[in-house]
């Protein structure tokens, strides 16, 4: 369902009389038009900042002209002499920052090196990269902040100053949303500097148009991230679950378009429409129900025999069943709990005694709505933090085969589910977030083929939210 208030508030009538009404004018979001490519930042400026003794800086100058980049430096900021000292050591060529009058030389990220915040008062460094910049942060521009993990950062001093960090991107995404800017925070596990390259392009680039506000934690990689950005999926099997019509229908897609051999499961009534989603890109179908007895066997032996075994599992299928919990009738609570949750456990069971590749990455779909709760979705509620507390319980099995298992947590996304919504609480669903407005099946189905990929090779047992940051939960 398009969003008709977002589309109203772009044309020139409407622009003015949303602002003339003081009513919001949600940004129109740019996202990625084609697959990953060697070089997604190609001709870009990204500002580069540092705190202190700056460790990342090296490895960041390094990813960046990878990517395509132009970094550029401001000469008053503290951390200068460290991003310098990691320019000599790596040849990456600097560039003093552009003129502010100079549009279209300046700048279109702004990464920030935190990692030497030691203390309450280094945060300042923080203060003085971005304060003077954000009326530069361009129409969806891109702020990233890397920092050690809280328990890493090695003394209360350095590990509350870490976690603050946390609190100011929440807060800074809330300010630039409305220009369709987001600012994330990765928090760099010892071990995993050289697993940095995939989570900067992915959160830097288009691809990841409607994540903002969040943090995510990397951890050393079980297996080598190596450096194939282009087309990264390619000679892997991957199976989606749900896969017919909406988020699963965009995941399938976009696993294929970098490359994935892609198995589509749907329900037997959907078959129709799961033959058709899939042969717009040469993917296989399997109707069955996922919840049936024989399913997580069926799913493990078709894997094996027909394809050789499964690399990538993505487990979407998930329904609602809303009453409140006094209204709720025992088979309501029992079938939510069953698709959503059970049969995820059952068929990785199966799959993990066959059926899955070593190196296997899977990817479970939660929902924003683990994490805050609604009322009349206990069920729902249950079964989708039950799948969170699920991913980071098995992370050290999957890490153990080289491989790794995530979820990503959507917010309100526009699909046939919400359409169904009364226009209030839809309404309410769609601003509520510091991007104002809805996110699309394509934005989840962009996560989960990061989380997928080697790209994402130091993320494990972690939720990512995919929601615009939205105020429900945040
Ligand atoms: N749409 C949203 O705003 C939103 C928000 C948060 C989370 N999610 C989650 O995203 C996932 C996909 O949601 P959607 O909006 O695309 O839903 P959808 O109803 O459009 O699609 C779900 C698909 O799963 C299939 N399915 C359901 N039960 C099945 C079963 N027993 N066996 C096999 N297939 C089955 C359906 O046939 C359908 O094709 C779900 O897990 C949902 O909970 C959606």
């Amino acid at each position: 369902m398009s969003d008709r208030y977002l589309d109203f508030t772009q044309s020139a009538f409407g622009k003015s009389l949303s602002g003339l009404l003081g009513l919001p004018t949600p940004p129109r979001l740019k996202r990625a038009e084609a697959a990953y490519s060697a070089r997604p930042l190609d001709g870009r400026g990204v500002m580069l900042g540092c705190s202190g003794r700056g460790e990342l800086a090296a490895v960041l100058l390094t990813a960046l002209k990878e990517s395509g980049a132009t970094v550029q430096i401001a000469a008053s900021l503290v951390g200068l002499a460290a991003i310098k000292a990691a320019s000599a050591a790596t040849g990456v060529a600097l560039k003093t920052e552009a003129n502010p009058e100079d549009r279209a030389a300046a700048a279109s990220a702004f990464v920030f090196d935190a990692t030497g915040v030691a203390g309450p008062a280094s945060l300042r460094e923080l203060y003085d990269f971005m304060q003077p910049r954000v009326g530069r942060i361009p129409a969806n521009g891109r702020v990233l902040i890397l920092s050690r993990a809280p328990a890493d950062a090695g003394n209360p001093s350095a590990t509350a100053a870490a976690a603050a960090l946390r609190g100011f991107v929440r807060s800074f995404a809330k300010e630039i949303g409305k220009k369709g800017a987001t600012a994330n925070l990765l928090e760099v596990g010892l071990g995993a500097d050289d697993a940095l390259a995939g989570p900067l392009r992915f959160f830097l680039s288009e691809h990841s148009a409607y994540i903002t506000g969040q943090t995510l934690g990397l951890t050393a990689p079980s297996a080598d991230p190596g450096n194939q950005f282009f087309a990264p999926l390619s000679g892997k099997v991957a199976v989606v679950t749900g896969a017919a019509r909406g988020i699963g229908a965009a995941i399938a897609a976009t696993l294929a378009r970098e490359g994935a051999k892609v198995v589509g499961i749907d329900r037997p009534q959907e078959e129709g429409a799961l033959g058709e989603t899939l042969s717009a890109f040469g993917g296989y179908g399997l109707a069955l129900d996922i919840t049936a007895a024989d399913a997580p066997q069926r799913i493990a032996s078709e894997l094996l025999s027909r394809f050789g075994g499964a690399d990538i599992v993505v487990h979407n299928a998930g329904i609602t069943r809303d009453k409140m919990l006094k209204n709720m009738a025992p088979h309501l609570w029992d079938m939510v709990l069953d698709v959503n949750f059970g049969a995820i456990l059952r068929i990785n069971d199966a799959l993990l005694n066959e059926g899955l590749n070593d190196g296997a990455r899977m990817v479970c779909i939660s929902s924003i709505g683990g994490i805050a709760g609604n009322a009349g979705q206990t069920n729902y509620g249950a079964t989708k933090a039950g799948v969170m507390g699920y991913v980071e319980a098995l992370a050290a099995t999957m890490a153990k085969r080289g491989g790794a298992i995530n979820a990503v947590a959507p917010g309100f996304i526009e699909t046939a589910m919400t359409a169904q919504m009364p226009t209030g609480p839809r309404e309410v669903g769609r601003r509520l977030a510091s991007l104002g407005q809805g996110g699309l099946p394509i934005d989840i189905a962009e996560a989960v083929t990061f989380l997928a990929s080697p790209l994402a090779a130091a993320v494990n047992g972690r939720t990512l939210r995919v929601c615009g940051q939205n105020f429900v939960g945040a």
